[in-house]
This record gives structure tokens, C-alpha cells and sequence, in this order.
């Protein structure tokens, strides 16, 4: 059994047999964590962005721990001049790792960083093939996604304005076409809030996908 644990914003764990994977490490700038960085044991981050809500406690987690950052080639290579852990990808390059593979994924977001590139991560964690978009607008090769891997668990943003928005999400659950979808990135800031629930009921109107609603702290376990 996986342990999926929402921090809110793009914050997630990932945890099963002693391995911890995160990805985007808000925490402590976080007006939604009920965790800071000191409470996360973590032996991967999965970075998908440079901008500040999803770098996080990065350097924190990774210096203290030893944690091993996974981002595109600038991100990686920024991590390791820094003195932490890298190991630098690119879309479209999947790799094996302890808990199975990395696959890293397009999205249409800055990068925060020169000459970078913004990505989302399919990530085989042992039995489950778990999907986070990164911050990313609705791009039909989601559905090119959902070919390549039969996706368990999609984690897509909802909040509008820097994202894909209600209406867009549930688009691209249909085109990923996972047994479980985590929506995120709403609710942290003014500007990208929205109520989960109206995500949640036109999800299950539109798709066979389930919309699980977690509150920040709170976990899901996939079972399936
Ligand atoms: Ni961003
Ligand atoms: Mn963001």
C-alpha cells in the first residue's frame, strides 16, 4: 500500500517499505502546510519548477537529508552546484530508480530558472503508476500520456489564472484517464481560489475517474 500525503498547494509525499518521495517541497512558506520542512523525511524530491511555491524547503530537505533532487537538465545541474544531490533528466527521458522509474513529462509553465524547462512526472512507485502534472495549461498530448502508462493516480491543478482551471482538468482527467484523481494547486493564494467540490462533481459527471478531495495533512492510500 502507497501512502499519498497532500500538503497542500503541489506538495506531495509519496511513501511505502521506508522510501519517501516529494514533490514540490512547500512547506514552510506554505499558508496551507500543517507541516514544515524539519517534519519531512525524504529521500527524493521530484522538482517540477524553479518558482518559489513549488522549489520550496528544496535545499532545506535535500542538504539536511541528502535527499536526491530529480529535475530537467538547468534545475539539476543549479541543485548540484549548490552542493546537493541531482539527478538530471529531460522530457521525454525516463530512468530506473530503487522504488521503479522516473518519466519526465511536458508542461506549458515557466521554468523560474535561465534556459530551463518546466516538467510533470509519471513515476512508477512500486506497484502504482502515479501522474503529477507540474503547473501546466490543458495540452491534448495528455491524452498521449494515458497511452504510454496506465495511470492509477493523476494529481492535476484546478486553481485557474497559472494553471488549467476547473472546466480544463477535467478535460485533461479524461484524457489521462486515471482510476484516481488529487486535484491541487487552488486555495493557497486569493487569486487561484475554488472549491474542489465543483472539480470533484464534474469529474465523476464527465469520466470513470474517482476525484478524492484531500485537506492539507491529510493522506490517501492507494490500494488498487
Ligand atoms: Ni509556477
Ligand atoms: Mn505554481
Amino acid at each position: 500500500m502507497t501512502k499519498v500525503t497532500f500538503y497542500g498547494h503541489a506538495c506531495f509525499t509519496l511513501e511505502k517499505e521506508g522510501t519517501t518521495i516529494i514533490f514540490d517541497p512547500f512547506l514552510d512558506g506554505n499558508p496551507l502546510s500543517p507541516s514544515k520542512s524539519e517534519d519531512i523525511k525524504a529521500d527524493y524530491i521530484l522538482l517540477t519548477h524553479w518558482h518559489v511555491d513549488h522549489l520550496g524547503d528544496t535545499f532545506k530537505i535535500a542538504k539536511k537529508q541528502g535527499a536526491t533532487v530529480v529535475s530537467t537538465f538547468e534545475m539539476a545541474k543549479a541543485c548540484e552546484a549548490r552542493g546537493m544531490k541531482a539527478h538530471t533528466m529531460h522530457l521525454g527521458g525516463k530512468h530506473s530508480f530503487d522504488f521503479g522509474y522516473v518519466r519526465v513529462t511536458p508542461a506549458f509553465h515557466g521554468s523560474g530558472i535561465p534556459g530551463g524547462h518546466a516538467c510533470g512526472f509519471i513515476v512508477k512507485f512500486f506497484d502504482h503508476i502515479i501522474y503529477h502534472t507540474g503547473d501546466t495549461c490543458l495540452f491534448s498530448d495528455m491524452k498521449l500520456m494515458g497511452e504510454l502508462e496506465k495511470v492509477d493516480l493523476a494529481m492535476v491543478p484546478i486553481g485557474d489564472n497559472f494553471t488549467m482551471g476547473i472546466s480544463d482538468a477535467t478535460m485533461a482527467v479524461e484524457m489521462i484517464n486515471p482510476k484516481v484523481v488529487i486535484p491541487m494547486h487552488y486555495n493557497t493564494f486569493p487569486v487561484i481560489e475554488c472549491d474542489p467540490q465543483d472539480f470533484k462533481a464534474e469529474v465523476e459527471k464527465a469520466t470513470e475517474s474517482q476525484a478524492v478531495i484531500l485537506a492539507p495533512g491529510e493522506s490517501y492510500h492507494l490500494s488498487l
